[in-house]
């Protein structure tokens, strides 16, 4: 069976957005394949993060995803921080990584234009994201496309890794979300729907209260003309209603432009909402006696000890190879 990992960030509010593009993507994938799910929470403290936030954030998370069907049978499931052979092969792989490699990256320079006291961690991040991922000799890394360049920096660490001391590392490659899985804003449908967005009109959060998350879509923006048809550059307020649909019923593109062939934008906003509601009243009720059981605890004690004897493998043998023994 091939195996796929994704790291997630404990940081903001999960959305309808991530739900579509992420979430869903990775309970399709753990029927099919061997299934690594983690929180990267060393990742998130590359930016300045409030202790008793993150800790949080870390256990909402987890709940979250297993309320969205993350089953904890399929996936091994772990927080990144308590494999502590992640940070060690990170550095071995550090040393193998160049400045300039990493000084262009450009989700690097994006980050540190907008705050310029960044640490260095910020700098060293994909380094820690390869050594997540080649740990594992994964053949896929279910990532956005923010995170692709990552995954081929990974792939180039592994490959010049490989030619200077053996073959120790299978080289993955990124696994992009399907074409209609990108959600966009509500309100600005020719932007993405992002948690960090300046209106939250915009933006569905899956913890949202149902009533306000049915307002943001009966207000959503849609085009003008009157035809419901799937035309993403000249209607990109009902294309986007259209895959939150299709997403979330199962249908085709086809099949729900000929449901909605003659009926208003109104009609199309309430049975989506309709089909958002229903979904998320099922998530939240799961997310409530997840994070109030003790599953979470089991399910990563479980998920670290699996892990960890996979990483110290990895990391025995790559200190081998580079003369790190006696
Ligand atoms: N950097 C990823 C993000 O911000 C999270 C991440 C960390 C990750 N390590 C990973 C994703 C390994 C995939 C594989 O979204």
């Amino acid at each position: 069976m091939k195996k796929v990992l994704t790291g997630l960030q404990p940081t903001g509010v999960i959305t309808l957005g991530n739900y579509i593009g992420a979430i869903k993507q990775m309970v399709k994938y753990q029927d099919i394949y061997d299934s690594y799910l983690f929180v990267a929470d060393l990742h998130s403290i590359t930016i300045p993060q409030d202790p008793k936030e993150l800790a949080s954030n870390i256990k909402s998370l987890l709940a979250l995803y297993l309320a969205c069907g993350i089953d904890p049978k399929k996936n091994k499931i772990f927080i990144q921080s308590e494999n502590l052979y992640h940070a060690n092969i990170s550095w071995l792989l550090e040393c193998n990584t160049y400045f300039g490699e990493l000084s262009r990256m450009t989700q690097f320079k994006d980050k540190s234009q907008k705050n310029k006291n960044f640490t260095s961690g910020l700098f060293t991040y994909p380094v820690l994201m390869a050594a997540d991922i080649l740990t594992y000799d994964v053949d896929y890394v279910a990532v956005g496309l923010d995170q692709k360049q990552h995954v081929e920096l990974a792939r180039d660490i592994a490959i010049r890794f490989n030619k200077k001391f053996g073959d120790v590392f299978k080289i993955p490659e990124p696994l992009m979300a399907q074409e209609g899985t990108k959600i966009m804003d509500l309100v600005d449908p020719t932007k993405k729907m992002s948690k960090s967005s300046t209106n939250p009109k915009g933006v569905i959060r899956l913890l949202d209260d149902v009533d306000s998350i049915r307002k943001k879509i009966m207000g959503a923006t849609t085009d003008s003309g009157m035809e419901i048809k799937y035309d993403p550059e000249n209607k990109p307020g009902v294309s986007n209603l259209i895959n939150i649909y299709v997403s979330l019923s199962g249908k085709t593109i086809k099949e729900v432009e000929e449901m909605f062939k003659d009926k208003k934008y109104g009609e199309l906003k309430k049975e989506v909402a309709d089909l958002v509601v229903n979904e998320v009243l099922d998530i939240q009720k799961k997310y409530n006696e997840i994070i109030n059981s003790d599953e979470i605890n089991k399910i990563l004690d479980d998920g670290i000890k699996y892990t960890c004897e996979i990483a110290k493998k990895k990391f025995e043998l790559m200190k081998n190879k580079m003369g790190l023994h006696r």
